[in-house]
């Protein structure tokens, strides 16, 4: 069987990941993979248990997931849907105090461990464009195309309160500069798979970039690299 496309595309918070892969995706006829989405999930999923996510508790954490928690990922009209034992979370997960749990939820080695094989089956099965933090490094370190997005903190934090604004979601614009610069240190920082940039992975900025130049750069580096 021909061995499939995978891109894999990592990156600090709101630096147009989701956004730039969905879009490139469509143009390209692959299947979008948000990843982040899953540890939304699992940090929503701890949340609604009263499960204290700390790694002194990683031992409960591993137990309850391993028992209790079911993750589907389904597309709907190239849109991905993430089903939580059945229950569709989709809006759910991007509340922010979801965002923080997802960080800190991220950083427990056995929550990262049941989300792999998830991740890399889809990748098998399909072409796909997969953003995450880690996706170059660990899930899919043999991926014929690795971008690193990123841009200046203050154009990602304005770009993430727009967002939430047009969803109706009351945000500041502090609260979010402050949220995207605690999670990015923690997520760069931690033990297992932190946040960084694959060694052969290319570096796109994308501060100077609207939208459809950025989608174009990706298309670009993809087209050129598999
Ligand atoms: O991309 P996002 O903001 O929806 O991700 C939520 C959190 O999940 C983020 O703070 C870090 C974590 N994450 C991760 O550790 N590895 C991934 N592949 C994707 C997300």
């Amino acid at each position: 069987m021909k061995p499939m496309i995978n891109v894999a595309i990592d990156g600090p918070v709101g630096a147009g990941k989701s956004t730039i892969a969905r879009e490139c995706a469509k143009r390209l006829g692959y299947i979008y993979v948000d990843t982040g989405a899953l540890y939304r999930a699992v940090g929503l999923f701890c949340r609604r248990n009263n499960i204290e996510i700390a790694q002194e508790n990683a031992a409960e954490i591993e137990k309850a997931i391993n028992s209790g928690l079911s993750l589907e990922i389904k597309l709907e009209n190239g849109t991905q849907l993430v089903f939580m034992n059945g229950e569709n979370v989709s809006e759910e997960i991007r509340l922010p105090e979801i965002s923080m749990a997802a960080s800190a939820v991220s950083a427990i080695g056995c929550v990262r461990k049941f989300l792999l094989s998830t991740q890399r089956r889809v990748a098998e099965e399909n072409n796909v464009i997969m953003d995450g933090r880690d996706i170059g490094t660990v899930i899919l370190p043999d991926a014929q195309v690795k971008i690193f997005i990123t841009a200046k903190p203050e154009i990602r934090a304005k770009r993430r309160y727009d967002e939430l604004i047009a969803k109706g979601i009351d945000a500041k614009f502090e609260d979010v500069l402050n949220d995207l610069n605690t999670r990015d240190y923690n997520d760069s920082h931690r033990a297992e798979a932190p946040l960084k940039q694959a060694e052969d992975a290319i570096l796109l900025d994308t501060s100077e970039f609207d939208f459809e130049q950025s989608v174009r750069a990706v298309i670009n580096l993809i087209e050129k690299g598999q």
